[in-house]
């Protein structure tokens, strides 16, 4: 090898694209020309270096029988051939641009086939590679077709004459790292391989090569105009429309416009001398006009998710039926945007947002912020030896995509900085396709942009950009324009382990101010990898599972799916913050408040419902005729006559809005939004005519159905059944918010607590008084080693005509406070045969003071199993809000009842605090034999979306402050 500095580099360390590969074009799902999937089982040779091997494997007659096989789509990796590495921002080797390390995974890849009988004789061929990562090198039947890199981007090879009937032999030698790799620096997990399909496409004489729909809609006729430019020339029909264009030829005619609500798309045919190719055509325009980004003249709001390809058995290989299923989701949690984080996805998947309807932001690869570490030196994007393997970049992508509908807006890349090689992607971009908005986060000049976007942008800020009155800009002039462009959050609400916390207070920044036209909460799902332990069980494995040099753990897990697509609680938080019907009312004055806060869509599409429910038993309902109100909006409306009740108990409202027919997306009776209205006010457990007085009795302190320790005060048992505590507690596991990002250290109380020791409080026991009326109890309870502590009393009585224990918590600080608490009530244990619970309260899935919005009144029962959240990351979980009561019993129906005022935090589960914590992943989670452990709380602390973004919001935060609580135990 050379040692010179210019050496010639080997092909898949130089700065070049690609060699001997075809022009990119549109994809198209369908054409009457014949194609050839060459998916499945190939044979696989994995080397530790590029070069390791010769590469006479991509000749015919070599014997490849001694090879192991993978799968075509997939990744070597996740196939048994080596690890999967996750880093965040760190590049996993040296950064030398363009060399990557001698250490370079080398998959060699090989498969022989046939050509189908009917495979026409006549024409060309065309080989196509929807993605490889990164690096590929290609022989057909032993003749060399060239190298490409661009992970995430189609690449094609004409390969007409080489063809045999059978017997083909295709052989891809793939490189793990690449000069790609460091256009590629995604926060994902390195996984090398075919992962999309390999197609061979016959390409007859006069077949489409390529072709571009312009589909646009004036809202003011109502009417679009269609013009097709294709190559070569051809015809374009649409019947549906009466249409029969030349292509080039432009029509305008009256339609229904394409829009994520409401996405019409008409069926059409492109057809040239010599293929026929099915086209969807969506009529939409998108522009920036007047600050906001309009569609068909009207602003829009994005209810977005970043979505990055991802299953935990097949990583970026995801098929259709999951590309679906993803979309069916968000569809069905009002999501309406997708930012195709960081790549442009598999090209079905626009397709499919075409059809659902989503506004997708396409994102081209193209990501390098390990350099940012450096001061971003040697960043490739501010190097022009670099531009033409951007632009390529860029070219792949809008070419391949620029039919859909769907796609409103072009993204140059994440997080690579600023620099000239982003101009001349923006440049070529606008000049290819002038009909979409450009967008890019990572330079605040917007110098290249249509939109102000950012990522985690603090709520305080938020407000200030929407009112246009955000810091200024030294440079005036693009400050002028940056204040004068729309506004999205390419990015927020960061959605790791329990959280995001505070979408609420984002969604009303977003309904206030014109200019926040919404976000993307990042992101949609975790990507956590299958895993079993040695007995067989199924968890997620995460950054550091792999034996990685370097990693950044469980950062990877921060979706609002989890990696089996199960929603989490984000995701119904979401939802519900999102909705596009606001719920409102006056239970006193017996109002009902409907707004209608679509964009486009009428309400035509939903009926509502009503019910009366009293302690969450539903004692009347019926269908509420609400009018079809157009999108903006509201409609004044009076709750139905009262039902009478019979129990006297708390009773609301619950007003529904349900889907009225079937969609593509969810069945007729779909719930799309709700809302609660109270219609009476909670009371307190009802007082007792009188209260009893402790009492010794074999050596315990007895009141009413309690057993206590004489010594210490601690509850031993309950109407006969054994119980740990009740007892202070302020401690949780601490969520990933808790913890933070290290690169934002003013609030990470998770440290903060663990250093003050929260977790390790001294419950000191100053007396233990025995009056007529109460058995109280004093302590101090505070940590080794500080000052700090908090003064606690419990005061027991107990009731005459009930079988009634209550408990009044008083807590007062001691000391300076600087941080607030996790969670302010009591631990209790009981018996482990308590597994099943019932409450009346907020429910059914767990919330927190800043994640509480889905969380509905009613009556509801889980089983303890079943209350828990499972983070990737174990960590607190599982609170049910506003609870009333709550009820743990055996299978039997025994076991205890507990009533709150004011209403608590009720968390059941089978581990300590204390064991959660320490846990790493779920299987380290084993349930005690003995004892359920049951936190009634008077208060958490919020949540936030400080794993990468703002904390908990002031009004949220649970200060060290003193309060009252007061429980009533009792036997069921
Ligand atoms: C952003 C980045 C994402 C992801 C996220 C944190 O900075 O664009 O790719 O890393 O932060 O999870």
């Amino acid at each position: 090898m050379s040692t010179t500095p210019d050496a010639q580099l080997p092909y898949y360390e130089d700065m070049s694209p690609g060699t001997g590969g075809l022009p990119p074009r549109a994809w198209t799902a369908g054409s009457d020309a014949a194609r050839l999937g060459l998916g499945g089982d190939w044979a696989f040779r994995l080397s530790p270096t590029a070069t390791a091997e010769d590469e006479s494997f991509a000749r015919p007659d070599y014997d490849a029988s001694g090879w192991g096989t993978v799968a075509v789509p997939g990744h070597w990796v996740l196939q048994g051939h080596g690890a999967p590495i996750y880093t965040n921002v760190l590049y996993p080797f040296p950064v030398d641009p363009p060399r990557v390390p001698t250490e370079n995974p080398t998959g060699d890849h090989r498969r022989v086939f046939d050509l189908p009988e009917d495979w026409p004789a006549d024409g060309g061929a065309v080989l196509r590679f929807e993605g490889v990562e990164s690096c590929a090198r290609v022989w057909l039947n032993g003749q060399e077709l060239g190298v490409f890199k661009g992970s995430r981007l189609p690449h094609e090879f004409a390969v007409g004459e080489l063809l045999r009937p059978s017997g083909n032999v295709l052989a891809v030698r793939v490189h793990q790292w690449s000069s790609g790799t460091y256009l590629e620096d995604q926060d994902q997990w390195w996984l090398p391989g075919i992962f999309r399909e390999v197609t061979l496409l016959h390409r007859p004489a006069d077949a489409v090569t390529d072709f571009f729909v312009h589909a646009s809609y004036d809202h003011a006729s109502g009417e679009g105009t269609l013009r097709v430019d294709a190559e070569p020339g051809g015809r374009v029909t649409v019947p549906e429309l009466g249409l029969d264009l030349a292509t080039g030829e432009s029509a305008t005619v009256a339609v229904e416009p394409w829009t994520a609500e409401t996405p019409r798309l008409y069926e059409a045919t492109l057809a040239t001398g010599g293929e026929r190719v099915a086209l969807r055509v969506g009529f939409r325009t998108v522009v920036v006009e007047d600050g906001v980004i309009k569609v068909n003249g009207e602003r829009v709001l994005f209810r977005g998710v970043n979505r990055h390809e991802f299953h935990p058995e097949t990583g970026r290989a995801v098929d259709l039926e999951t590309m679906r299923q993803d979309l069916v989701l968000m569809k069905r949690h009002n999501i309406n945007a997708v930012r195709t984080s960081h790549y442009p996805p598999h090209p079905a998947f626009l397709d499919l947002c075409d059809e659902l309807g989503l506004w997708v932001i396409d994102e081209c690869d193209l990501e390098t912020h390990g350099f940012v570490d450096l001061g971003w030196r040697g960043n490739p994007v501010d190097d022009d030896r670099w531009t033409p393997a951007l632009v390529d970049r860029a070219r792949r992508m809008v070419e391949r995509d620029k039919n859909h509908a769907s796609v409103v807006m072009w993204s140059l890349g994440n997080e690579c900085g600023t620099g000239r090689g982003l101009t001349a992607m923006a440049d070529w971009i606008r000049e290819r396709d002038p009909s979409r908005v450009i967008h890019y986060e990572g330079d605040m000049s917007c110098a290249d942009t249509d939109v102000y976007s950012r990522m985690y942008a603090p709520h305080e800020e938020v407000d200030q950009i929407g009112q246009r009155t955000e810091a200024a800009w030294a440079d005036a002039e693009l400050d002028a324009k940056r204040r004068a462009l729309p506004f999205i959050l390419c990015e927020y609400a960061h959605a790791m382990g329990n959280g995001p916390g505070g979408l609420s207070d984002y969604q009303r920044l977003f309904e206030t101010h014109e200019r926040c036209q919404g976000g993307f909460v990042w992101e949609w799902i975790d990507h956590g990898i299958a895993k079993r332990t040695a007995e067989g069980e199924l968890f997620y494995g995460y950054g550091g599972d792999f034996g990685e040099e370097l990693h950044d753990g469980n950062f990877v897990c921060d979706g609002l799916l989890f990696p089996d697509r199960t929603p989490s609680p984000g995701l119904i938080e979401y939802k519900k913050v999102i909705e596009p019907v606001r719920i409102e009312g006056d239970g006193a004055a017996g109002t009902l408040r409907i707004t209608n806060t679509h964009d486009f869509a009428d309400l035509s599409h939903l009926t509502f419902s009503w019910a009366y429910e009293a302690e969450g038993v539903e004692v009347g309902g019926g269908e509420l005729a609400v009018p079809p109100l157009a999108p903006g909006e509201s409609a004044d409306l009076k709750l139905p006559d009262r039902p009478a009740t019979g129990t006297g108990g708390e009773a609301l409202w619950t007003v529904r809005a349900l889907l009225a027919a079937d969609t593509a997306w969810a069945e007729a009776g779909h719930e799309v939004a709700w809302g609660q209205i109270p219609a009476t006010t909670p009371t307190a457990p009802a007082a007792s005519g009188g209260v009893l007085a402790p009492r010794r009795e074999d050596g315990a302190l007895v009141l009413g159905p309690g057993a206590f320790d004489p010594a210490t005060g601690a509850l031993l048992s309950l109407g006969g059944l054994a119980v740990t505590g009740p007892r202070l507690d302020v401690w949780r596991a601490p969520t990933d918010n808790d913890n933070g990002a290290p690169w934002q250290p003013d609030e990470r109380y998770g440290l903060i607590w663990r250093t003050l020791g929260l977790h390790r409080l001294h419950h000191r026991v100053d007396a233990v008084e025995v009056a007529d009326d109460a058995l109280t109890v004093r302590t101090r309870v505070a940590p080794a080693a500080t000052d700090v502590g908090l003064e606690t009393v419990y005061r027991w009585t107990a009731d005459t005509d009930a079988d009634r224990l209550r408990l009044t918590v008083s807590v007062t600080p001691l000391g300076e406070w600087t941080c607030p608490l996790p969670r302010l009530g009591v631990r209790l244990g009981v018996p482990a045969a308590l597994g099943r619970a019932e409450w009346f309260g907020g429910g059914p899935g767990e919330a927190y003071p800043d994640t509480h919005a889905a969380s509905r009144i009613g009556r509801w029962a889980l089983s303890v199993d079943e209350m828990q959240t499972p983070y990737v990351r174990p960590q607190e979980n599982g609170a049910r809000a506003d609870v009333r009561w709550a009820r743990l019993t055996d299978d039997g129906g025994a076991g205890i009842a507990v009533e709150g005022a004011p209403p608590f935090w009720f968390t059941a589960r089978r581990w300590t605090t204390e064991q959660l914590d320490a846990a790493e992943h779920t299987p380290d989670l084993s349930p005690s034999a003995d004892t359920v452990w049951v936190n009634l709380d008077h208060g958490q602390q919020g949540i936030g979306s400080q794993s990468c973004g703002p904390g908990v919001l002031p009004p949220y935060r649970l200060g060290a402050a003193p309060a009252e609580f007061s429980f009533a135990f009792s036997r069921i």
